[in-house]
């Protein structure tokens, strides 16, 4: 037996019991004649002291330990002279009797501690010495934890856990696909799953009613802090079921989530909030709403005044920021340019104070002290205010302001991690159109369907009937990030051609790509609906973090990258061979 407790177990209620531990030298340190060392596991820190007591033997191995060794170490458990409040067995020390070093280890390339002294990069490379520190254990067993409490929760309420393929067909539609070429199928490649999207459908068809799937996902897109190219998802699909059924049964989910691994209470019935009104008041389809500072239209209020800027623009709208009245001229001059930043796209920015001393704004010498006062009170901003406006073409501006009103919450410390204020936001529109392709595209997916009193408008020919079809589509939203969506799904052959007609698609490149679901449908395809939240994003959220890598134990870099395989890497001349692939890449 190589230990007989773990490095997080000890009390005083074990103090004369003769123990043996094992796991990683923390810290060796040497005061006079008695030297101590931290020994650490997976389950917390134990010192171990050697003195004149111990055996000989015992000294000299304790006196050629380095950092990162592995032990074991046998001794008695006794009351600390100086205790350590900080760590759970901060009463006990072990006197040791036995030390044998287990392996010896190379001096870390940077400290293992929860501050480390390591890069980002240097870190990555040695990513199986970053997990060793606490925050990114502590972040991995919240991850367990999550998973467990999914599927606890789904299994009570009658779903089944199905796997599905990973070596698929090829159907780029939202982001690029993975391929993976087949050897024993010259020329032609699988593709990796962007999600299950269209199997969990057809489980659907087979019957399965209540479906569900921690599974991984692979999408070749940019990447940024919440998303990488391999991500999980808790995937999951229900027959015979509206919206609303959608929504309560997975709303209780991540009730039971917030409560089980955090211990936080979410509302009983979280906001539904239409995608019109996200858009409107939010400028943004995943608001946060932990603040207020709401975007409002004064589009009527500021035109016709001989302003040529808001007069030839689709919509001028403004936010008022609470006591930001004191905003210098120069910090105005900085926000003017940080909203000039291609990120945001803004051509400028107009402010108004609202100070005890009177409105005052950049554009006083087009508007009168009543315009200015109309629009102050159209965006409810309060003495000490300062209210920023932009303007534009209408969604543009509204997202411009969305962008400026979560920068502003930031600078005034309203976007606490710990507070949480989840929201559905449902009533998406169905398709978006792309000016450049000169095409719809479905805004969730394909598969979503219009909505039943929508119908008569899907199947018109005009553009804007078809920009006004809403779909029973909905985002489950945590504090300015989508954590997860779905959809009712078409289940009918004929609703779903229509909408590869619209999104432009032929019939045969229908057929040829997705003609298998649409047979499918002709075969008893029951009503049904899911979602998927995005299971990296969950677990970082709940752990306080906007970057979702500490919450994967072997995550990608920036740019795709495993740092520490050196992956992705070219393959040799015999593997391209076999695959019948020549690669027209520059040799590096
Ligand atoms: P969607 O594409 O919205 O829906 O994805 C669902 C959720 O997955 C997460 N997510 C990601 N997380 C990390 N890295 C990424 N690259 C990434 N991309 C997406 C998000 C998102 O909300 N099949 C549909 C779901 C359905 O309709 O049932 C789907 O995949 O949190």
């Amino acid at each position: 037996m190589y230990r007989t407790h773990t490095c997080g177990e000890l009390r005083l209620e074990q103090k004369g019991q003769t123990v043996t531990l094992a796991g990683w030298v923390q810290k060796a340190r040497k005061m006079g004649a008695m030297s101590f060392i931290d020994l650490r596991d997976r389950y917390g820190i134990t010192q171990l002291r050697v003195d004149e007591t111990c055996p000989e033997e015992v000294s000299k191995i304790a006196a050629g330990l380095g950092r990162e060794y592995v032990l074991q170490a046998t001794g008695v458990v006794e009351e600390r002279q100086s205790k350590n409040a900080r760590i759970p067995t901060g009463d006990i020390e072990i006197r040791l009797t036995g030390l044998k070093i287990l392996n010896a280890a190379q001096t870390p390339p940077f400290t293992i501690e929860d501050e480390s002294d390591g890069g980002e990069e240097l870190r990555a490379k040695y990513r199986y010495l970053d997990l060793r520190r606490n925050p990114l254990k502590n972040a991995l067993m919240l991850r367990h934890r999550m998973a467990h409490e999914v599927r606890n929760y789904l299994d009570d309420k009658g779903f089944l856990e199905i796997e599905t393929p990973f070596l698929i067909k090829s159907t780029p539609e939202g982001a690029r696909d993975f391929v993976v070429p087949s050897r024993m199928n010259p020329g032609e490649f699988y593709a990796l799953p962007q999600s299950p999207q269209t199997f969990k459908q057809l489980l659907m068809v087979a019957g399965y009613d209540r479906y569900f799937q921690i599974v991984r996902c692979f999408r070749d897109e940019d990447l940024r802090a919440d998303r990488q190219p391999e991500f999980t998802q808790i995937d999951c699909e229900m027959s015979f079921v509206e919206q609303e059924d959608v929504l309560n049964l997975f709303e209780g989910m991540m009730r039971h989530l917030f409560k089980s691994v955090i211990n936080v209470d979410i509302p009983e019935k979280l906001t539904r909030m239409s995608w019109y009104d996200a858009m409107d008041n939010y400028g943004s389809d995943k608001p946060d709403i932990r603040f207020g500072m709401k975007i409002h239209e004064i589009t009527s209020l500021v035109q016709g005044k001989g302003f040529s800027v808001f007069d030839s623009v689709e919509y001028v709208g403004a936010i008022s920021v609470p006591g930001a009245a004191q905003y210098t001229r120069k910090q105005i001059d900085e926000l003017t340019e940080w909203v000039k930043r291609p990120q945001v796209g803004a051509k400028g920015l107009v402010s108004i104070r609202v100070g005890a001393d009177g409105i005052k704004s950049s554009v006083d010498k087009f508007y009168t002290s009543e315009d200015l006062a109309a629009v102050v009170e159209a965006v409810e901003a309060k003495t000490g205010d300062l209210v920023l406006v932009l303007c534009g073409a209408k969604r543009k501006a509204q997202t411009m302001l969305g962008v400026l009103r979560l920068e502003m919450g930031n600078r005034l410390g309203l976007r606490d991690p710990h507070v949480y204020a989840p929201l559905w936001v449902v009533d998406f529109p169905l398709l978006e159109w792309d000016d450049e392709t000169q095409r719809f595209y479905a805004m969730h997916h394909p598969f979503t369907a219009p909505k039943p009193e929508h119908l008569e408008l899907f199947y018109s020919d005009k553009k804007e009937d078809l920009e006004r079809v809403c779909a029973n589509a909905y985002d489950f939203v945590l504090n300015g990030t989508e954590l997860g969506g779905g959809s009712i799904r078409i289940h009918e052959a004929d609703v779903q051609s229509r909408m590869f007609e619209v999104l432009g698609i032929s019939k045969e490149d229908a057929d040829y790509k997705f003609g298998f679901i649409i047979n499918a449908f002709k075969f008893g395809a029951p009503p049904h609906g899911g979602l998927a939240f995005g299971f990296d994003r969950v677990c970082a959220l709940f752990g306080g973090q906007e970057t979702i890598r500490d919450y994967i134990a072997f995550p990608k870099n920036n740019v795709g990258r495993d740092v520490m395989l050196d992956a992705p890497s070219r393959i040799d001349d015999v593997q391209m061979d076999e695959l019948y692939l020549r690669s027209t890449a520059p040799v590096k």
